[in-house]
């Protein structure tokens, strides 16, 4: 989607339509009718129709509700799209975000190939706001429909933005231009993150981050079956063995020459390619999600693009160890024994709790072989954080409080919804095995902490974070704003905190 900055006066933007952002009419308050500063004044070419519309109560200004009035006499522009921003002393980027992808999935599903959209005052100061109308309308633009044969919808081909004062122009030419790149990363993760198993298998997930790697100028480093056996990861290798595709290890680095030695940032992503939970199978319903199980490798692939464009002086390295979870004569069964690379043994009493498997030699190997200094992780690792958190929040964990603290704001900064939840000591107690040093599940209860304490027991006691995306790495259900399908949540959370790191933010 292209990108443009427009400082033309609203009224005589020529444009297929023109997306004008309206809050909520407040109750009993005089003068506080929903239209914002800008609209006001388009509202006097239009002879006072806006507030005419909007004092009928036709037009309410709901979070999301679209209004598309068709040629208003005295504008440039061949529609008018008026987008509920819902109540003002509420709104924020978040919901703005929310707002742009609402417009550009209203309109295309009209045909409609390009837009523009006011930035109006109270969707808070200029560049901010640019950032995320860009985002919102880039991640409203994805489709899942890869596959079909008859699209049901085009695709946005140009958002204007119509921006007020052209002195800023160079601050919202770079800040859109950031935003792009963040989001197409974003668009990027989806994308293979809506891959079915037979089309993204270990080998071809290693392929595409090999195709991305040339494209943006990262090293690409695959470690085959042989190699992840000479390194006895035998925790990883363990949950490869019930299939006949072979696992692999994708290796990719963004290694800046004059960057500082350290922190060299560590960014190891779950690349479960599909889970049928192994012998310890799972119920069928549903079961064909388990293809998004790959979700968290995805999301660090979409950052380390991100990072190679944006070009921050930090050391990153991204390690997605990926593998299928499936069921066969060589496949692990419950009660088997094995030992990872750290040299701990493990008692795999189910077979189905294998991201934490293939997680612990990754970290492993991102400190002991890649000489990370942090470790941060994102996995669609337990329906236990889907219970708790649902599909609002992704799951925070983490010892090193400096770090989580940094993530949570990097979240917020990036309007990706995340809740630290505790790790206490306490919780460790359910990961006892009579015959290992510690067994891959704990008891019925707390289950995306015991599994959060399982990776802890890899990190060598490095700063650490790691996010839970069961819940948020997938919607069920389409959305105004966004298609129903993968999210390609942690994206901009992570870019956002690379970028914290590199003292650019
Ligand atoms: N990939 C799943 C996590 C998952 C489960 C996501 C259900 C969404 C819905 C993971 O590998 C898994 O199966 N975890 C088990 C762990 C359990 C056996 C301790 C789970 O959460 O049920
Ligand atoms: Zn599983
Ligand atoms: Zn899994």
């Amino acid at each position: 989607m292209e990108i443009e900055l427009s400082f033309a006066s609203p009224e005589k933007l020529e444009t297929e339509a023109l997306v004008v952002p309206v809050c909520e009419r407040k109750k009993g308050a005089k003068g506080q009718y929903g239209l914002g500063s800008r609209a006001k004044s388009l509202d006097q070419a239009l002879g006072g129709f806006l507030q005419k519309l909007l004092d009928s109560g036709e037009v309410k200004g709901k979070l999301l509700e679209t209004s598309l009035l068709h040629l208003p006499a005295g504008l440039g522009a061949k529609r008018l799209l008026l987008l509920g921003c819902g109540q003002q002393d509420k709104f924020s980027a978040f919901e703005l975000r929310k707002v742009a992808g609402t417009a550009v999935r209203f309109l295309k599903a009209k045909s409609i190939s390009s837009c523009a959209f006011l930035l109006e005052d109270f969707c808070g100061d200029e560049t901010s706001a640019s950032r995320a109308v860009v985002e919102g309308s880039i991640a409203g633009n994805f489709e899942t429909n890869k596959y079909k044969s008859e699209k049901d919808s085009d695709e946005m081909a140009a958002v204007t933005l119509a921006c007020v004062s052209k002195k800023n122009d160079t601050a919202l030419q770079a800040a859109t231009r950031e935003a792009k790149i963040v989001a197409e990363s974003q668009n990027f993760t989806r994308d293979l993150v809506n891959e079915p198993g037979n089309r993204l298998t270990p080998s071809i997930l290693a392929e595409r981050a090999r195709r991305m790697a040339a494209e943006v100028g990262l090293e690409c480093e695959i470690l085959d079956k042989q190699k992840i056996t000479e390194l006895k990861m035998g925790a990883f290798l363990s949950v490869s063995l019930g299939s006949d595709e072979p696992p692999c290890m994708i290796v990719l680095r963004y290694l800046p020459a004059q960057a500082p030695p350290s922190p060299v940032l560590g960014l190891i992503g779950k690349g479960i390619t599909f889970d049928s939970g192994g012998i310890s199978i799972k119920p069928a319903a549903d079961m064909d999600k388990m293809k998004y199980d790959m979700a968290g490798g995805a999301a660090m692939l979409g950052v380390i693009r991100a990072v190679a464009l944006l070009k921050p002086n930090v050391r990153v390295i991204a390690v997605v160890p990926a593998s299928e979870n499936l069921l066969g004569g060589k496949a692990q069964k419950p009660g088997d024994i094995q030992t990872s690379m750290s040299g701990k043994t493990i008692e795999v009493l189910n077979t189905d709790a294998e991201g934490r498997l293939v997680l612990a030699d990754a970290l492993t190997y991102a400190h002991q072989v890649l000489g990370c200094t942090h470790l941060i992780d994102a996995a669609t690792l337990t329906g236990a954080c889907a219970v708790a958190l649902g599909s609002v929040n992704a799951g925070v964990f983490g010892s090193d409080d400096s770090l989580v603290e940094r993530l949570l704001a990097s979240s917020r900064t990036a309007g990706e919804k995340m809740w630290r939840l505790p790790l206490d000591d306490e919780y460790k107690e359910q990961l006892r095995s009579a015959f290992a040093d510690l067994p891959n599940i704990g008891g019925r209860y707390g289950g995306a902490i015991t599994a959060a304490h399982f990776l802890k027991e890899f990190t060598a006691d490095l700063p650490w974070t790691h996010l839970d995306i069961a819940g948020t790495a997938w919607l069920d259900d389409n959305k105004p704003h966004m298609s129903k399908g993968p999210t390609g949540v942690a994206v901009r959370t992570l870019t956002q905190l690379v970028l914290d790191f590199a003292g650019q933010s």
